[in-house]
């Protein structure tokens, strides 16, 4: 846990350990240029595309794309946890890693957040062990009922929160004994503190469902009742510990799912049936709608989604709110019809699991089931919602940039809502030419679009705008060109993705402060995360060869630089709800020329 130390300390570890040294003493490194070379120690390959810089400080396989600092290649290659190759490295270069003296405030959110997840799994032990004795009948029958066996109330380590009353004290009194401060167990959300009520327990007479991080730790507990009183949950309150926006109820299971997708619905019990019945990929968000952060927990187990959220209005709101958040992830989603039955327990106590197996079989494509909601918005009877329907769906289509998928879309949901698709194309083409007008010279033309006949086409080109975007940050990162004309030609809304833009933030910050800017140093920010640290040492991965005159950096940065607003204002283009917006936006367009970088601007 890189909060663990002084950000400072980290850093210093860091510069006091030669990536070239350390790297060089488990892999065999040869010097061609500026680069050390080998193969690659994460992947296997003849020819050597692995490269350590020493400029940099970073390491960057153009084979597989792992990548990053002296600390992330530790973690990586010794699997080193992120204090232990702290450790190892400080202790090689002879500093002394003040172990219990972090800063305060540092360790005692560290220390914080451990007696959170000690006090969790001690409710969670206690709770379990309740469902299991007399007092815990209640729960105990009422689990039975819904049909689920002693091994799954095991695995997902149900339990049971006894009842006495309004100044129930159970949890607590067992709690305190153990030693954990009120303020503790406060924090902690499953102790409360009233005046004239004094402590009670927060889940009273409730089953409980202990909720796990991916790694199995209890860090939070959805409880229901077992009547029909309301509400039917209660959750913990978000914790330091417990972040609902960035966990996913039965991922510790799913993400062991030899399963090539992950199904994502609404309910703790669905995800319990559907494992026990031996679909083993379920997960659920936490009561609460599909977050961003939650889509990049997916991302790194899978790119296929299968909604299977409630077939009831809520139900279906929920799936139009996660498909646009999984569609910028980047996932292809297919969407499962659960109807008749409401969720996805029900289908399974009625119908069983090859039943389920076939509902998965049968899911459709994200843009067919919206195309069936956003059919219940209009009076088809009427020619008029007729085609006010059709001009929805144009309009969406055009969301899609990649002419070829486009096409497809089209074709697919023509075909299941029975409408003629030259119709459709030719309102396409008004919508297109709407906006063309406003903007005459609107990004690539649509005849090259037209010519876009791989599917591979707009990966291509989505490579190409990263490309653009590393040459455009090594270039702020490493250059002499001041934040101040920096900011003046390449802004933080021209980046493609999300860790581009915290990149850019982060070295106009460093060059603030520090006058310079060492890529190793900002790679320290993005340990945690193991996509976005191998994302972040790609941008770094990027540089000119040595002897690139000027003029030809000055070139190849400007392109860079106006495709990547072109783009930018394109993507706007196409989201842009007002006429006014859109005239914007066409000026905007038309100074994109204007956007120069000199070869001054590239000088070190
Ligand atoms: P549902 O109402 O669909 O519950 O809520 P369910 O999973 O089918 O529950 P059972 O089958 O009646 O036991 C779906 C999810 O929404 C959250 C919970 O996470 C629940 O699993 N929820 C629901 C709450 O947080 N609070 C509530 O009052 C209701
Ligand atoms: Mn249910």
């Amino acid at each position: 846990m890189a909060a663990y130390y002084p950000d400072e300390l980290i850093e210093e570890v860091r510069s006091r350990s030669d990536i070239v040294a350390v790297i060089g003493s488990r892999v065999k490194l040869t010097k061609k240029g500026a680069n050390y070379w080998a193969c690659c120690p994460f992947h296997s390959e003849k020819t050597p595309s692995f490269s350590v810089s020493q400029n940099k400080q970073m390491y960057y396989c153009f084979g597989c794309g792992a990548g990053g600092n002296v600390v992330t290649f530790l973690m990586n290659y010794e699997s080193y946890t992120f204090p232990e190759a702290l450790e190892y490295l400080a202790e090689r270069a002879g500093i002394t890693l003040p172990k219990r003296e972090m800063t305060g405030e540092e360790r005692s959110r560290e220390g914080l957040r451990a007696r959170l997840l000690e006090i969790n799994g001690e409710a969670a032990r206690f709770y379990y062990y309740q469902l299991r004795q007399p007092v815990g009948k209640p729960g105990m029958d009422y689990l039975t009922r819904r049909g689920l066996s002693a091994e799954t109330m095991r695995r997902f380590g149900l339990g049971y929160a006894p009842d006495e009353g309004y100044y129930s004290q159970v949890l607590y009194r067992w709690l305190h004994e153990k030693g954990y401060s009120d303020e503790e167990l406060r924090t902690s959300g499953l102790v409360r503190f009233k005046e004239g009520r004094g402590a009670y327990d927060f889940f009273r007479g409730k089953v409980m469902y202990p909720i796990m991080d991916k790694n199995s730790r209890v860090i939070g507990f959805g409880g229901r009742v077992l009547d029909g009183r309301l509400p039917k949950y209660m959750n913990t309150a978000e914790t330091p510990l417990f972040d609902k926006s960035r966990n996913l109820y039965g991922l510790f299971a799913a993400k062991l799912s030899k399963r090539p997708y992950l199904l994502v619905m609404e309910g703790y019990m669905d995800v319990i049936a559907l494992h026990q019945a031996g679909i083993d990929c379920a997960v659920a968000s936490l009561g609460t709608a599909l977050t961003e952060g939650q889509a990049r927990l997916l991302k790194r187990h899978t790119d296929n989604i299968i909604l299977t959220y409630d077939s009831d209005a809520a139900g279906t709101k929920a799936a139009m709110h996660a498909i646009p958040i999984l569609r910028a992830a980047g996932f292809n989603i297919r969407v499962l019809d659960l109807k008749p039955y409401k969720d996805p327990d029900e289908l399974i106590v009625h119908e069983g699991a090859a039943a389920y197996e076939a509902r998965i079989k049968n899911a459709v494509n994200f843009f067919l089931y919206q195309s069936d909601v956003w059919k219940k918005d209009f009076d088809l009877t009427d020619p008029a919602g007729l085609t006010a329907y059709f001009r929805k769906l144009a309009e969406e289509l055009t969301t899609f940039p990649d002419e070829l998928e486009r096409e497809n879309y089209l074709q697919a949901v023509c075909e299941r809502q029975s409408i003629d698709p030259s119709l459709l194309r030719k309102m396409m083409n008004r919508i297109g030419n709407r906006r063309m007008s406003a903007e005459p010279d609107y990004g690539e033309t649509p005849d090259e679009n037209a010519l876009a006949t791989q599917s591979g086409r707009k990966k291509e080109k989505d490579e190409g705008l990263l490309v653009a975007a590393q040459m455009l940050l090594n270039w702020a990162a490493c250059s002499g060109a001041s934040t101040k004309r920096i900011r003046a030609l390449l802004e933080e809304e021209d980046m493609p993705t999300e860790t581009y833009k915290d990149v850019y933030r982060r070295i106009l910050s460093e060059k603030e402060e520090k006058g310079s800017v060492l890529p190793a140093s900002i790679l320290n920010r993005y340990l945690e995360d193991e996509a976005q640290s191998k994302e972040a040492a790609a941008i770094f991965s990027k540089g000119f060869p040595e002897d690139t005159p000027a003029e030809e950096k000055a070139r190849i940065l400007t392109e860079s630089l106006r495709r990547l607003r072109r783009e930018r204002l394109n993507r706007e283009l196409r989201e842009a709800d007002s006429a006014a917006k859109i005239q914007q936006l066409a000026k905007d367009r038309q100074s994109v020329y204007r956007l120069t970088v000199t070869a001054a601007d590239t000088e070190e």
